[in-house]
């Protein structure tokens, strides 16, 4: 739809459903069992038949991948092993094409150890420009040997890592890495930073992405003087669920008010051509007031809401988390951005309970997102209700498995290659069992693209109808919402002539008058038409962990 044909005129990425594609898991056009962008090119027609607006691709950029390629050491380049800049630049043609937009990762908060500038800085002196582009800092004690401060890695461990002394005079500094060892944080400050950013922005924009998807940009602007953290909250974080960077409290190396001014100057840059570019942050803010402020006319154009995917499956927590989000947003004039799960986080039929019951809830959650107002992010393999896979000790990849020292297992289970076709491993990513980097489970031949295509209760069909329907319903891509009553256990609001309602209690509740245009689950009238289309609302009930849309009178 163009901007004119929009409801409100507003830009496209508003009310965009955008699919995450994490590149390695995705698809594999190659045959060696990592995912690539040939792969991607050959699956663009499965995206435009799913319905989706835009892919956000996190990084296939050049990467030693020792935080699956969130460590770039060429931020301009693709990764051989993900193709070129050329099956880049073709991927890009034929999506657009087909009228899908394309987003890429940005990840400013460091670089790779194998960047040029970190292997310069390491090669210069301390007090050098070549270091004064990354955190390093002389450490504590007698002979330097304690890191400069208490702070924590988010993988596990210290955050700083101390390197080999240049000369007698030094007896080796340390460097901050928020993740990895081979993350070196940026030093913003640094005009030089910025500047490079605006370099690596050009250089996408020029070759025609639609917009940036900004990793952990709460983070870019550290507190000055790096002071220590409270133990407590140390002690908290260690605790942690992986993935998330969220936590009650304040942590004092997140969103610090100097990210603002970095967010301006990426807000310039896109505004300065054509065709609504846009920025998405990740901004792990608890803050709604705060979070807020990532989203002012003048900085990133959305900001996921995180508290949504951080809720349980409750009616209250729904509430909560919605009710929320769009209070603060409303202040600013942003829409929301939901999400209910990414390549960081356990996917979310595993989180609601996993099986049948957890498949159910995912499907309903989905119905939820995809009526509420503003944009909303679906990672891959979601659109087939896959769950996390437990995968054996040896197969793990994720650096928080090893600097946990095996507390935490990561985040490897949610991005085993996806199932394509076919019963048996490796479901039709690339051709050999036994190469996928990651290993695939026994019993996804029920959930590949392919058996759920011929399924017409899918959870693929799911999301295509839903989709399908979002699109041509303007009341659905407005802002206009308002709660409706509810019984206990269950949540409902309505969007212009649709209402929506959401069973997470443990016994049926009535639904209003009206035709029921989609459910996520069977109907207590039964399923009616395929998915639960065209069934009359008045007088049948909505089972528990189901969610249904009614157009109503
Ligand atoms: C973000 C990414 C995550 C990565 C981290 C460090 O949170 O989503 O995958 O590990 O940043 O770049
Ligand atoms: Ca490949």
């Amino acid at each position: 739809m163009s901007a004119s044909e929009r409801p409100d005129a507003s830009p496209w990425w508003a009310s965009a459903v955008f699919y995450q594609v994490y590149p390695r898991s995705f698809a594999d056009g190659n045959d060696d069992g990592i995912g690539d962008l040939i792969g991607v090119r050959a699956k663009l027609p499965y995206l435009k038949a799913l319905g989706i607006d835009a892919l956000w691709l996190s990084p296939f950029y050049v990467s030693p991948l020792a935080d699956g390629g969130y460590d770039v050491a060429d931020p301009c380049d693709v990764d051989p092993m993900f193709g070129t800049l050329a099956d880049f630049d073709a991927m890009l043609a034929d999506a657009h094409e087909l009228g899908i937009r394309v987003t890429v990762d940005i990840v400013p908060n460091h670089f790779s150890d194998q960047h040029r500038w970190f292997q310069a800085a390491l090669a210069a002196t301390p007090g050098s420009p070549e270091r004064a582009r990354f955190i390093f800092r002389d450490g504590c004690g007698p002979n330097g040997d304690q890191p400069p401060n208490n702070w924590p890695s988010i993988f596990g461990g210290p955050a700083w890592h101390r390197v080999a002394s240049t000369g007698p005079d030094d007896p080796g500094q340390w460097y901050l890495h928020i993740f990895a060892p081979e993350q070196p944080d940026l030093d913003w400050t640094n005009p030089e930073v910025p500047a490079e950013f605006e370099r690596i922005l050009r250089f996408w924009l020029d070759r025609g992405v639609d917009g940036f998807r900004i990793d952990v940009t709460h983070g870019i602007a550290k507190p000055e003087g790096l002071p220590d953290m409270d133990p407590a909250l140390i002690e908290q974080l260690a605790k942690h669920e992986h993935g998330s960077l969220m936590t009650a409290g304040k942590d004092l190396r997140f969103d610090n008010d100097g990210v603002h001014e970095y967010h301006r100057m990426f807000r310039r840059v896109l505004d300065s051509y054509p065709g609504e570019r846009m920025a998405v942050g990740e901004a792990w803010v608890p803050d709604h007031e705060r979070l807020a402020r990532y989203v002012r006319p003048d900085e990133l154009n959305l900001t996921f809401n995180f508290e949504l995917l951080e809720a349980k499956w409750d009616d209250v927590e729904f509430h909560e988390a919605i009710t929320r989000s769009m209070a603060a947003l409303a202040d600013v004039g942003a829409p929301c951005t939901w999400v209910l799960a990414n390549h960081d986080v356990d996917r979310v039929v595993s989180r609601y309970g996993g099986g049948a019951l957890g498949l159910a809830r995912a499907r309903a959650a989905a119905l939820v997102t995809l009526s509420l107002p503003g944009a909303v992010y679906v990672y891959n393999g979601d659109e087939l209700g896959l769950s996390n896979v437990g995968l054996p000790d040896w197969a793990l990849q994720d650096p928080t498995w090893e600097r946990s020292e095996h507390k935490d297992r990561g985040r490897d289970g949610e991005r085993v290659p996806l199932p394509w076709s076919g019963t048996a491993r490796p479901y039709g990513f690339g051709s050999d069992p036994q190469a996928t980097w990651l290993p695939q489970p026994e019993g996804w031949g029920l959930f590949t693209a392919e058996a759920e295509d011929a399924d017409p209760t899918s959870t693929l069909w799911l999301y295509r109808r839903a989709l399908a329907m979002r699109a041509a319903t303007p009341a659905l891509l407005g802002s206009s919402f308002e709660w409706l009553d509810a019984p206990e256990g269950a949540l409902a609001y309505r969007r212009g002539d649709i209402a929506v309602v959401m069973n997470a209690g443990p016994v049926d509740v009535p639904l209003p008058a009206g035709e029921v245009l989609l459910s996520s689950g069977p109907l207590a009238a039964g399923w009616g038409t395929p998915a639960g289309a065209g069934v009359a609302g008045g007088g049948s009930s909505l089972p528990t962990d189901t969610v249904a849309w009614i157009r109503t009178a």
